[in-house]
């Protein structure tokens, strides 16, 4: 791992790095799993990592901890290693342009985000933090310039300010926007838990608390905002050393306030704990639950049924894939052009709609075109590997499924559903089973289908080595997700199973 501490031993690393992916991750240091969850991220979706680390002191208003604020270098870079960033970038002030006078900096050039985004939540008790934010990312995304930039739902008002501005200034960055880490107790970590007494840190899980209930709260019908914020302010009342600063109900992307939440909402609070400032969030939205787990566990037909028992739309990723290859097909463009491939998916347009009809409960269209059945030949059948194996067929169905997400309501099951498509789903089940049982059930379907003499070894053989092929894959590897609730359907019939999993869906919206 290299450290840069200037901006031409950046250019000098980066001059070496064409044809790679980079990704950047912005930070103040003080490096916990909150930050370590979006180098993985980033690890598991770029070829090169690199993590920048200062303390910007632009955010800081006067008054706040920019002096005590946690500084570890050592132990910061050490973690980076271990976690196979390539480059950390950590500059000092002087390097950064920044000089701590207020009057020099007057003279020198600030981003200002728009003052819809900045005057509420945070913003409104933080004077200036935002523009701090704002100048800061810019320059480091000019002096890296990475193909992604990871960013963590913790700071939700940062996130969406910084997708703003990468979209008005026209970028060239992907924002990747991560879940938020929390401890068992449901604190969300941050750098400033540290400034906490133990005592404090018991009485800080009351804000969770607070976030979830008003959750609960939604999920069984509640919509008006003020309802929903008078939830949270009421139970952190019940805790006497908690200062709420603000309890706010706002629109995701614009951060504009709700009278009502349609489909979905950012419930964010800031609160004082004796002197340090915590804030933490929550999306308000119908759940997603994303079933994930190795090939012959029964994804695929427990997915639809539970779908059809809970009333969620079945997102069902593999017609998506085969819409593009149908369209593909169509195209007459051939499928192992990979650019020609690319520019046709780029911007397409998906559309599962449920239907009433028994066999295809979902009608499919691409680009406004109905394809449900026009999907399932085998033509379409032998030709979906060689599309999904594309880079850019993947990115562009990915970012279709998250905006189906945005809203929730939804369950979908894949490889890597849990993990890399929907990381914050509310409900993450990784369903699998025995090589022993799965080879047991695909023998069953063989003699279904009328096949004799299968032998059960070769089976099992296959099983295992297809598991492998998957867990080891490069794109979209099979990974049960740190939050998943493992199913092993050993022994259980499929009414069991997806009772479990409605149960579990149940107990989410009720706990
Ligand atoms: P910092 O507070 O160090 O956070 C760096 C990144 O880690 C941010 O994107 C933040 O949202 C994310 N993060 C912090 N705690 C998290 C948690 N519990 N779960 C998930 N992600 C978490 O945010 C900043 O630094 C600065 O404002 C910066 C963007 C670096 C600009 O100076």
């Amino acid at each position: 791992m290299l450290i840069a501490q200037t901006i031409s031993e950046v250019n000098f690393y980066l001059q070496k790095q064409e044809n790679h992916k980079i990704a950047l991750v912005p930070t103040m240091g003080a490096l916990h799993q909150g930050h370590i969850s979006l180098i993985k991220r980033a690890n598991s979706e770029c070829d090169r990592i690199i993590v920048s680390i200062f303390v910007n002191p632009l955010q800081f208003a006067p008054t706040e901890d920019l002096e005590q604020y946690p500084r570890q270098l050592e132990t910061d870079y050490q973690r980076c290693e271990t976690l196979g960033v390539d480059l950390v970038f950590a500059p000092t002030s002087d390097v950064m342009g920044i000089t701590g006078d207020t009057a020099t900096q007057s003279l020198t050039t600030t981003v200002i985000p728009p003052v819809s985004m900045t005057s509420r939540l945070c913003g409104k008790y933080r004077p200036g933090h935002f523009q701090g934010v704002a100048t800061i990312v810019t320059k480091l995304l000019n002096i890296i310039r990475p193909d992604r930039a990871y960013f963590g739902q913790k700071d939700a008002q940062q996130l969406a300010i910084i997708r703003r501005l990468v979209s008005d200034l026209n970028l060239p960055v992907e924002i990747v926007g991560c879940p938020i880490i929390r401890e068992s107790s449901g604190l969300a970590l941050s750098s400033r838990n540290q400034y906490l007494t133990p005592r404090e840190k018991t009485q800080a899980i009351t804000i969770y608390r607070s976030l979830k209930q008003a959750a609960i709260a939604f999920y069984q019908g509640e919509k008006q905002a003020h309802i929903l914020t008078g939830i949270v302010q009421e139970k952190l009342a019940t805790v006497s050393e908690i200062k709420t600063q603000y309890v706010e109900l706002v629109d995701t992307k614009t951060l504009q306030p709700l009278e009502t939440v349609e489909n979905t909402g950012l419930l964010a609070v800031a609160v004082y704990l004796g002197n340090t400032r915590l804030i933490d969030n929550i999306i308000l939205r119908q759940p997603i639950v994303a079933i994930d787990g190795p090939a012959g566990a029964g994804k695929s037909t427990v997915t639809r049924r539970v779908a059809e028992q809970l009333g969620l739309l079945y997102l069902d990723t593999g017609a998506m894939y085969r819409a593009v290859t149908w369209l593909v097909m169509n195209s007459g463009i051939n499928l192992n052009d990979r650019d020609a491939v690319s520019d046709l998916v780029r911007g397409v347009k998906i559309d599962l709609i449920p239907s009433k009809s028994p066999e295809l409960p979902i009608a499919v269209y691409v680009n406004g075109q109905e394809v449900t059945t026009a999907i399932r030949t085998p033509e379409v059948t032998a030709n979906v590997s060689t599309i999904a194996a594309q880079s850019a067929v993947r990115e562009e169905l990915v970012a279709i499924q998250q905006s189906y997400g945005e809203t929730g309501g939804i369950i979908a099951e894949g490889r890597d559903i849990g993990t890399n498509v929907f990381p914050d789903a509310e409900l993450k089940i990784f369903l699998t089973a025995s090589v022993a049982e799965r080879a047991k059930r695909r023998m069953l379907d063989l003699q279904n289908q009328g096949y004799k003499d299968i032998d059960l070894v070769q089976l099992e053989t296959e099983i295992q080595q297809r598991d492998e092929k998957d867990s080891t894959r490069a794109i979209a590897p099979l990974k049960q997700a740190d939050d998943a609730i493992e199913l092993i359907t050993d022994n259980l019939t499929i009414e069991e199973v997806i009772n479990k999993i409605v149960q579990l869906y149940c107990h989410l919206r009720n706990e």
